[in-house]
């Protein structure tokens, strides 16, 4: 084959989202590059893989290797393990990871091995905090990478910080881009998105939590659904249940679909679905990394049920607050939600984020690369 191969190694819903910008630029500029994209199989229910590959228009993938679930360490030797296969097949020049999940390590150690360089796109990226199983996939991949794609100035100061400024390129966020491509179709689609939940325009709060450290504990999963049917006394909320929330709400032998209502529980939604519903919420409850990001570029006050957050620029201005105690969720949310000038306030804030432009400059330092190489 003529040209340079390039891998790009993605398997969980976020890093399809960040992916897909870059996939396009690639596709479309750099014709010079052939692409191979892996999905690992982290996530393969189809509203957690499938429906992204359709909405963001991305190629199938070339590899599937079907990894599925299991424990942290048996997910990410079945993804080495898998993909130690399609390196040797593909021999890429380069193989590029973006995000934190288990697939980012599994693929940025399984190539640092076979002595192909590899490329961190949002790389930088500290929460502090290593009893989440991100942070320790984030120090590492970032330690793996020749080339780190820092998505903002604070990442470019953690990567310096631990002895890493030869790898850095400050690009900006792909997350700003994928946003950006798909804001028409948000707008086209918003008002019928909202009326299949009956939902009003900002008289909601919207829910996401999926962390281990929110989920996995069934004492503090029932403190928190506590919580939410006391928000749902005064405003409506829409819980998108992610499968691992879905999975412990059953052992607590609780439904995780509702449509009550004031109470709404219902599966993880598509992308454009999912920023219609944050775009018009009062407020969003979550635990995310990627979404207290999106809340605070749409504007939308943010409360997030963790003690750490890897996205410190999204605290500025109190558009994002940290709470760790269940209890106190009713208290927060009203607050923030009923406050009739914070959005106002989160508008006039500057993006630290790029200016939806992070593709083209990684599509770019990925083909110098890879061609040198
Ligand atoms: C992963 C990432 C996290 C990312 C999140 C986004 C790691 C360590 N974590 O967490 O960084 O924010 O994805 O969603 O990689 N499951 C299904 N169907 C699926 C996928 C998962 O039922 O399509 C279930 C599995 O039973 C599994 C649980 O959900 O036990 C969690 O899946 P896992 O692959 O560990 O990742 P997430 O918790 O989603």
């Amino acid at each position: 084959m003529t040209g340079h191969n390039l891998m790009l190694v993605v398997g969980a819903r976020p890093q399809f989202i960040k992916s897909a910008p870059v996939i396009e630029e690639l596709l479309r500029r750099h014709k010079r590059i052939n692409l191979s994209i892996v999905h690992s199989g982290q996530h393969y229910d189809p509203d957690m893989s499938t429906i992204f590959f359709h909405e963001l228009r991305m190629p199938k993938p070339s590899f599937n290797l079907h990894a599925g679930s299991g424990s942290h360490a048996a997910q990410t030797a079945a993804i080495m393990k898998g993909l130690e296969r399609s390196i040797s097949t593909t021999k890429p020049d380069l193989v590029v990871v973006p995000g934190d999940t288990n697939t980012t390590l599994a693929a940025a150690l399984t190539a640092a091995k076979l002595q192909i360089p590899v490329a961190h796109i949002e790389a930088g990226l500290r929460s502090g905090d290593f009893t989440m199983p991100e942070e320790i996939n984030r120090v590492l991949t970032d330690h793996c990478s020749i080339l780190n794609f820092a998505p903002t100035r604070t990442a470019v100061r953690n990567l310096r910080a631990e002895g890493l400024s030869g790898s850095i390129r400050f690009t900006g966020d792909t997350m700003v881009d994928a946003l950006k491509a798909v804001t028409p179709e948000v707008k086209a689609r918003e008002r019928s998105i909202l009326a299949q939940f009956g939902a009003q325009a900002f008289a909601y709060v919207l829910v996401t939590l999926h962390r281990p450290s929110n989920v996995d504990d069934l004492h503090r999963l029932k403190e928190i659904q506590h919580a939410l049917r006391k928000v749902a006394m005064r405003l409506k909320v829409i819980f998108l249940v992610h499968p691992r929330t879905r999975s412990r709400l059953a052992k607590l032998g609780r439904p995780a679909t509702s449509m009550k209502e004031s109470l709404i529980l219902t599966q993880p939604q598509g992308y454009i679905e999912t920023l219609a519903l944050l775009k018009n919420a009062r407020c969003l409850l979550t635990d995310s990394g990627g979404m207290q990001k999106e809340a605070f570029l749409l504007h939308v006050p943010c409360v997030t049920l963790r003690n750490t957050t890897e996205w410190p620029e999204t605290l500025v201005g109190n558009a994002n607050r940290l709470i760790t105690n269940p209890k106190n969720i009713p208290s927060l949310v009203f607050r923030v939600a009923l406050n009739e000038n914070l959005r106002d306030r989160i508008g006039k804030l500057k993006n630290p984020f790029g200016d939806g432009h992070a593709s083209a400059r990684i599509a770019k330092l990925i083909e110098d690369t890879t061609v040198m190489h």
